[in-house]
């Protein structure tokens, strides 16, 4: 059997899906209240709502989310930034991360669990198995509630989340979330489709005519291409004159 040629270089087994949401986490009671920053996160059913947190059990977060089987995922933005980092860093077991980021707590009056008041959106979660999967243990849950920050409400009443300044972070680095690039099933609208045609076919006729100038380049030999050269390096010195010509006003 022939071996195809590899393009790519292959590493070992590891994690290398990202970008990913960087949450803070909170958890807690009437007495205690901390944050842990989970990259580890993501939605696992729609209907009903559920989702998970993977921690290593060495975190002190764990042992309160196991005691309570509640916790909070709270969104991050650009103004969220540096306590996302800070609360992925230190331990609540040294200090008390809400008070030394100035962040402020909220609680859900039925699950008294603390959420950050800073968040745009905090997710109410009720643990409903943990999973010990290694050095990771997952903590699978129910979404119970889902609090917003109604200042970004629209006046058609939309939440505008994507206006929030939400980050995302990828292999290492905590980065903005960019400009809209298409909304949910518009490589299907038959508006856009005609535009993407048309634009793809500009893009084709443009490589095709590209192709062919190249192809007359490289077929010239001898005294022709000696005078394309010529004219090739006249062009270039009318082009820079007309550059330099001085500006008419009209
Ligand atoms: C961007 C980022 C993502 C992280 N993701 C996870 C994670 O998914 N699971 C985990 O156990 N720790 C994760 N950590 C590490 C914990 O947040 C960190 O150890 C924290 O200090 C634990 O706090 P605690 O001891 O107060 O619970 C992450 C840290 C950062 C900075």
């Amino acid at each position: 059997m022939t071996k195809l040629k590899m393009h790519k270089t292959r590493w070992k087994a590891g994690n290398m899906i990202y970008p990913i949401p960087a949450v803070m986490v909170s958890c807690g009671d009437e007495e205690v209240a901390n944050i842990v920053t989970v990259g580890w996160t993501g939605t696992i059913c729609t209907n009903p709502p559920m989702t998970y947190i993977s921690l290593r059990p060495a975190r002190h977060s764990y042992d309160i989310i196991k005691r309570t089987g509640v916790f909070v995922i709270n969104l991050t933005t650009e103004a969220l930034v540096r306590p996302t980092d800070f609360c992925g860093v230190k331990s609540g077991r040294d200090l008390d991360k809400f008070a030394e980021m100035g962040l402020t707590i909220e609680r859900d009056e039925d699950y008294n669990c603390p959420m950050i008041l800073e968040s745009p959106v905090s997710i109410v979660c009720e643990t409903v198995e943990i999973k010990e999967l290694g050095s990771h243990h997952m903590f699978i849950a129910n979404v119970k509630a889902v609090y917003v920050d109604e200042s970004y409400m629209n006046e058609k009443g939309k939440f505008e989340l994507n206006k929030t300044g939400l980050i995302a972070y990828s292999h290492g680095s905590y980065l903005k979330t960019g400009d809209e690039l298409g909304t949910f099933g518009y490589s299907i609208s038959k508006k856009k489709k005609v535009e993407q045609t048309k634009t793809a076919k500009k893009v084709t006729e443009t490589k095709a005519k590209e192709t062919q100038k190249s192809k007359k380049k490289t077929t010239l030999k001898g005294p022709k291409k000696e005078m394309a050269k010529k004219q090739n390096h006249k062009g270039k010195k009318s082009k820079t004159a007309q550059k330099k010509k001085p500006y008419k006003k009209a």
